[in-house]
């Protein structure tokens, strides 16, 4: 589906952001590893969280769903169902590399994974590796690429170090590790965000933090309760970003989490001058079992380029595209360092981004383990492909509100991944 965003005379009023896809994933998975039932209230219901709900049914959960809150009765730590065929993740990478985790402890049984195009081009090496080291049987095409086939078996611990800064692969050594048969230790190079750490705590776990290494001893059950999930701040800050960029704009966005994991990209608006307003969680914050939210007002500015190093990527990863544009509304220049990540997400979002914003006027080019952009002004618009990619399909809408002559986006269907009505909840804010 294509669909136009003409310059925005600004936007303004009140929103709520959608609910948090990575939390939403968590709690999904958490309660049906759970031996209590587990009330999520604000669950997400988004193409990518609806197929983590949908895994969990066919590993022998039961889930009941009221609107925004979610029940889920799950089947205990080791005893998930064998289902028909393979589980389809979709489009969600976060499924494909949490979920094998928990299957990965089911002694004596098998699964496999699979999912859309863009999923079978998501390394899942990276996760088979320590849960082979565990004692799970792990396949993969060409050793790396879903489907990816798992034989579970009795863990056990290990200590590891993660080769990527990666809350997938964290979470998912963190959550086989609650089955294996000791202590397990993960070391990542670069913090990334601690959502279940945060949640295996509020469980009842013994996991601790000690700088960049987690440790988690293993649990007989998880007692999780209920899960409040929060805003999203990935969701939010296209939000932020159409605020700042578009003239007379002045958003209030309510109930977002903050948790300094997440915020990276709300530290980096701050740093080119962008007006963000908000109670975030300090940097550096020791593991907690909250997850803490704030409102956030933020206002249209002038911006300064600012240079983003190699230790703020995993805290802004999904961001970084954002940051992109608004170096080309800033003064001087912008420079990401260190996100070669980016070219394993569900697009290559280095390629997405300078192609798609230099299609639209930009004067920015990719380097080898980012992009550099030259602020000029503004962007002139055009068209962008969303290459099936959630966040690139927003960040084309955002790009036409600010840009001189709007821009059409192929593709915009995507959004519905992380952030169903993303193109309403514009339309709703834009000033008359
Ligand atoms: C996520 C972690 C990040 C992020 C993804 C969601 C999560 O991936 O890009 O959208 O929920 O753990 P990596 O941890 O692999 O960088």
């Amino acid at each position: 589906m294509n669909a136009r965003f003409e310059p925005s005379r600004g936007l303004s009023g009140e929103i709520r952001a959608p609910a948090d896809k990575s939390i939403s994933h968590r709690a999904a998975l958490l309660g049906a590893m759970a031996s209590e039932p587990v009330r999520i209230e604000r669950f997400l219901h988004a193409a990518d969280t609806n197929s983590t709900l949908d895994a969990v049914r066919t590993l022998g959960a039961l889930v009941e769903v009221h609107e925004e809150e979610v029940v889920v009765r799950g089947t205990g730590l080791r005893d998930a169902l064998v289902p028909d065929g393979a589980i389809n993740v979709g489009n969600a990478g976060t499924l494909l590399r949490l979920l094998p985790g928990w299957l990965a402890a089911q002694d004596g049984r098998s699964f496999t994974l699979d999912g859309d195009e863009s999923i079978r081009r998501r390394p899942v090496d990276r996760i088979a590796e320590p849960l082979a080291l565990m004692g799970a049987e792990m396949s993969a095409r060409e050793g790396r690429l879903p489907p990816l086939h798992i034989r579970g078996a009795r863990l056990r611990a290990i200590s590891f170090t993660l080769a990527v800064a990666s809350a997938q692969v964290k979470s998912c050594v963190l959550l086989a590790a609650l089955a294996a048969d000791g202590t397990t230790i993960v070391r990542e190079p670069a913090q990334s965000r601690d959502h279940t750490e945060r949640m295996l705590l509020a469980a009842g776990v013994a996991v601790s933090r000690e700088r960049l290494e987690v440790r988690v001893v293993n649990a007989d059950e998880l007692l999780l309760g209920s899960v409040r999930v929060p805003g999203d701040a990935s969701s939010a800050a296209f939000l932020v970003a159409a605020g700042v960029l578009v003239p007379r704009s002045r958003l209030l966005i309510r109930d977002v989490g903050v948790n300094w994991t997440r915020t990276g990209f709300l530290r980096i608006v701050r740093r080119m001058r962008g007006i963000v307003l908000g109670d975030l969680e300090e940097e550096g914050s020791a593991l907690a079992g909250d997850e803490p939210v704030s409102d956030l007002d933020v206002a249209h500015g002038a911006l300064e380029g600012t240079v983003v190093e190699p230790h703020e990527v995993p805290l802004a990863i999904d961001e970084l595209p954002l940051v992109a544009l608004l170096g080309c509304f800033a003064e001087g220049e912008t420079i990401v360092r260190g996100a070669q990540e980016l070219r394993v997400k569900e697009s290559d979002r280095i390629a997405g981004v300078v192609d798609g914003l230099r299609g639209l006027g930009a004067d920015i080019e990719a380097t080898s383990d980012g992009f550099a952009v030259r602020g000029s002004g503004g962007l002139r618009g055009g068209s962008i492909d969303a290459r099936g990619d959630h966040r690139l399909a927003m960040l084309g809408a955002v790009a036409g509100l600010a840009s001189e002559e709007g821009v059409e986006v192929h593709g915009m269907d995507a959004a519905a991944v992380s952030y169903p009505g993303f193109a309403e909840d514009l339309a709703r804010l834009a000033l008359g």
